[in-house]
């Protein structure tokens, strides 16, 4: 068999029909992967002769499935295979309900999905449920494979047909596959080898593009979450106890407490029946003191302040129920996330689907309820706000349970949604903030511009080139049909910001509301260019992290500050070096460079034009309307 040559596991999940392929497929899958038990594929083959049938390679997935169900060859409980590159484990169900209810409980967790589409029979009412499967459970990494292109003599314009119709239906429920691979399962073409059949097809095989998804971040990678399980007390000491869910803890860390918002800061970090060491991670049942007592009782969720979880009492969540009652609209149920208990109950029904099936169940309003076995899409309302997260920022804050009476009744996540965040940092902290539910979403309008809604940040030092940079690049953006607007920090200085000066504190300032207001930007769909110093690392870092991946795009400009002080287009060099001004950057202020930003031009070197070319390419806006992906 094959080895890996490393410990990686990727889960995934294979959707599609049994006349799709499915099996077929899969058997292939392991036999040019070589994960296959030796002597596996010739037993077969074998029996088929002597039974005087044809060998199917679906009869392999069976033969395997079985013998792991009696737990002969196969030990874990799911089937896996593996490349070069890292062991896959395939999340298996027997059926839609099965599968769904395991996702969305947490049983399963698949983190990439291979999806199987008949070339001959194309889009049918089966694959676009199975789209919507994905969707449902938030799978991003996706890949569409065309299957039985054998029977389309390898054609590429059927394949290109069913690419076109299937990726618009995709687009409409917000789906958008890495890519389509025309494929010939039952003879291997493009699965892991490329096929000599199809020389039109230049895109990766079936094994390339799994090598390529990617494995999710480790929990201890991931922003804090430390909910309090029990609160322990000892005279004068309180130890707060509980599970460290995702990230790390170590003494020293000033931590922010949901619901009531004190903060206090980590004194040691306690170990039953083990010695105290001054960090812990994800995975680790610990018990903390603070520094400063604050009030915090069971159920309170404990983060670093930089990056706190939401605290809302509505939010937008998948369900799945197994109630022997329905959950009603009107009716009042406890809700339970990490260690907090809620009363909760539906605030609105979006879709209902019969789990097996997928069918969109439709009642009317007055009688809206989810009953056993189906699944919802709906937004929940909550008596007090809840700290918690998208499952797809973090995941065991971002699933709760429904429990009606005294049992278990549904399971959820919550997707994500434009939540606002308490930024930490800013002046006035609100207790009543509310998340208003937007209709049109980024994604909406992403399509109706052509483009997403992203920042373009330039960094560096005066006089390196920023504004003329991002005067030029707007106008460049705007001949190109695209949304665009420069945020200059001589111009907000005036407004905004006028009350602002240049010490380290009003800078730090100065770039929260810029970064505040880029973000409104981004989400109302514009390229937001930003041209400001914004000197401190630290800062720009802040707002990267306001951005989902890939929509905060940092542009060091650098110019040598001798070459800024010769072009001293406002005089201030001079100034600064008479001490006219003091804390100038450059010159008696520093500036950090950024330390791997998205690009750096050299401004010193390339001319203007040179430099917003580079921008542009960098967006992948000029090409074609959809290149940025969504
Ligand atoms: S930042 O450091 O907070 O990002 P910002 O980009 O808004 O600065 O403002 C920089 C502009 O303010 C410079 O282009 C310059 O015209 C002006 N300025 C006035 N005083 C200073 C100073 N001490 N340091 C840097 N820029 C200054």
């Amino acid at each position: 068999m094959n080895t890996s040559d490393s410990n990686e596991q990727l889960k995934i999940v294979i959707v599609g029909h049994v006349d799709h392929g499915k099996s077929t497929f899969v058997g292939r899958l392991f036999h040019d992967t070589g994960s296959l038990p030796e002597g596996k594929l010739e037993q077969l083959q074998r029996i088929a002769e002597r039974r005087g049938v044809p060998f199917e390679w679906a009869n392999l997935m069976d033969a395997l499935q079985s013998e792991r169900d009696q737990n002969i060859t196969i030990d874990t409980a799911q089937i896996w295979f593996q490349t070069r590159k890292r062991q896959y484990v395939i999340i298996d169900a027997p059926g839609h309900k099965e599968f769904l209810k395991n996702m969305i409980t947490g049983a399963a967790n698949a983190e990439a999905a291979l999806l199987l589409i008949d070339a001959h029979e194309g889009v049918q009412e089966n694959s676009r449920r199975h789209g919507y499967l994905l969707n449902l459970l938030g799978i991003r990494q996706i890949a569409v494979l065309v299957n039985k292109m054998d029977l389309e003599q390898f054609g590429e314009e059927r394949f290109r047909a069913v690419e076109a119709e299937y990726r618009a239906w995709l687009k409409t429920i917000e789906v958008e596959p890495l890519v389509f691979i025309p494929i010939a399962a039952k003879h291997g073409d493009n699965i892991a080898t490329r096929s000599s059949q199809m020389p039109w097809y230049q895109g990766p095989t079936v094994v390339e593009v799994l090598d390529q998804f990617k494995v999710a971040e480790p929990p201890s990678n991931q922003p804090l979450r430390f909910p309090i399980q029990e609160v322990y007390r000892f005279d004068e000491r309180r130890i707060l106890a509980g599970r460290v869910e995702s990230g790390r803890i170590k003494v020293g860390d000033r931590l922010v407490f949901s619901p009531t918002n004190k903060t206090s800061v980590v004194k040691t970090i306690e170990r039953w029946n083990a010695p105290s060491r001054d960090s812990a991670e994800a995975g680790e049942s610990i018990g903390i003191t603070l520094t400063e007592q604050i009030f915090v009782e069971r159920g309170a969720v404990a983060a670093l302040e930089t990056s706190p979880p939401y605290e809302l009492s509505k939010f937008k969540a998948r369900l799945f129920w197994l109630g022997r009652n329905p959950f009603r609209k009107s009716r009042r149920y406890k809700l339970k996330l990490a260690t907090q208990e809620v009363e909760v109950e539906i605030d609105s029904i979006d879709r209902v689907l019969d789990a097996s099936t997928l069918d969109t169940i439709n009642r009317p309003d007055e009688d809206a309820y989810v009953g056993r076995h189906e699944v919802a899409e709906l937004t929940l309302k909550t008596k007090r706000p809840v700290a918690f997260d998208a499952i797809t920022e973090i995941v065991p804050t971002g699933r709760f349970v429904i429990v009606d009476g005294y049992d278990v009744s549904g399971g959820g996540i919550i997707v994500a949604d434009q939540y606002p965040r308490r930024t930490v940092g800013g002046e006035v902290r609100s207790e009543n903030i509310f998340w208003s539910q937007g209709k049109i979403t980024h994604a909406h309008r992403s399509r109706r511009n052509g483009h997403p809604g992203c920042v373009v940040w330039l960094t560096g030092l005066s006089g390196s080139g920023k504004s003329t940079i991002a005067q030029d690049l707007e106008r460049e953006l705007f001949n190109l049909g695209k949304h665009a607007f420069v945020l200059d920090g001589d111009n907000i200085r005036h407004g905004l910001c006028s009350d602002l000066a240049f010490s380290p504190h009003d800078r730090k300032e100065n770039i929260r509301r810029v970064g505040e207001v880029a973000k409104l930007f981004a989400e109302a769909g514009f390229i937001c260019i930003t041209a400001f110093i914004s000197p401190y690392r630290e800062d720009r870092d802040y707002v990267r992290r306001m951005f989902d991946e890939g929509r905060f795009v940092e542009v060091y400009v650098n110019a040598p500050v001798e070459v800024c002080e010769q072009r001293d287009v406002k005089g201030l060099y001079a100034k600064a070096r008479s001490n006219q001004i003091r804390e100038f950057t450059g010159v008696s202020a520093p500036y950090e460079p950024p330390l791997s930003p998205e690009l750096e031009l050299h401004t010193d070197q390339a001319t203007i034009t040179e430099s917003v070319t580079r921008i542009i390419e960098h967006l992948h806006v000029a090409e074609s309307d959809s290149a940025i992906t969504i």
